[in-house]
């Protein structure tokens, strides 16, 4: 079944700060609010990155391109910050948390925890977004470029992910 709502949008989350850093691949993400500004994770409490998040009560989530799926893979299928050395990503100091951000990643979201809950197996993280970086070249004029590869995992429990066609379709809201 949970293969219906997909392709799903791919994102990175780093976790922890200093020498106790992670970072996982989430596909369950989304926007909550926008005053102030809340988006939701669900996170799985068997992984580090979930110790590390009730710990530090902040992360970031990056949003990663297709040139970076190997990254995005290792983050997705190996546990706790080991994998770091297999990764190639460069860590960078974020504004407003400690948890750094990924130079390689199109944007940088940081997030301060405002609230969790658990629903099944599931923990559910609402952060309010404190700050964020852009790559200007991947969002102009608020818009994302596709050609940047965005990426869209395919299906759950698979390691194979769609980029977005560069066709725009588009029918102006007084057409309607
Ligand atoms: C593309 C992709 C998307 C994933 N999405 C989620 C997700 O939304 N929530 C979750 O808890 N795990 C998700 N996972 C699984 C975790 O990323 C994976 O278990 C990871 O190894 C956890 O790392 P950690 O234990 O170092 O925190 C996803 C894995 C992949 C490959």
């Amino acid at each position: 079944m949970w293969h219906l709502l997909y392709p799903m949008r791919t994102f990175l989350i780093v976790s922890g700060q200093e020498n106790e850093i992670n970072v996982m691949a989430v596909d369950w993400l989304t926007y909550l609010s926008t005053k102030p500004p809340i988006i939701g994770v669900s996170i799985h409490p068997a992984h580090y990155t979930h110790g590390l998040i009730k710990k530090y009560k902040e992360f970031v989530i990056s949003v990663p391109t297709i040139n970076m799926l190997r990254d995005v893979l290792i983050a997705g299928r190996k546990s706790g910050s080991e994998k770091l050395k297999k990764m190639s990503v460069t860590f960078i100091p974020s504004k407003k948390v400690k948890t750094p951000s990924i130079k390689e990643a199109a944007a940088n979201i940081e997030c301060r925890v405002v609230e969790e809950k658990s629903y099944g197996n599931y923990t559910f993280f609402a952060a309010e977004i404190v700050n964020f970086i852009q790559n200007e070249e991947a969002f102009k004029n608020n818009q994302p470029d596709v050609k940047l590869g965005f990426m869209a995992h395919l299906a759950p429990g698979t390691n194979k992910f769609v980029v977005f066609d560069e066709e725009i379709y588009e029918i102006p809201t007084r057409e309607l």
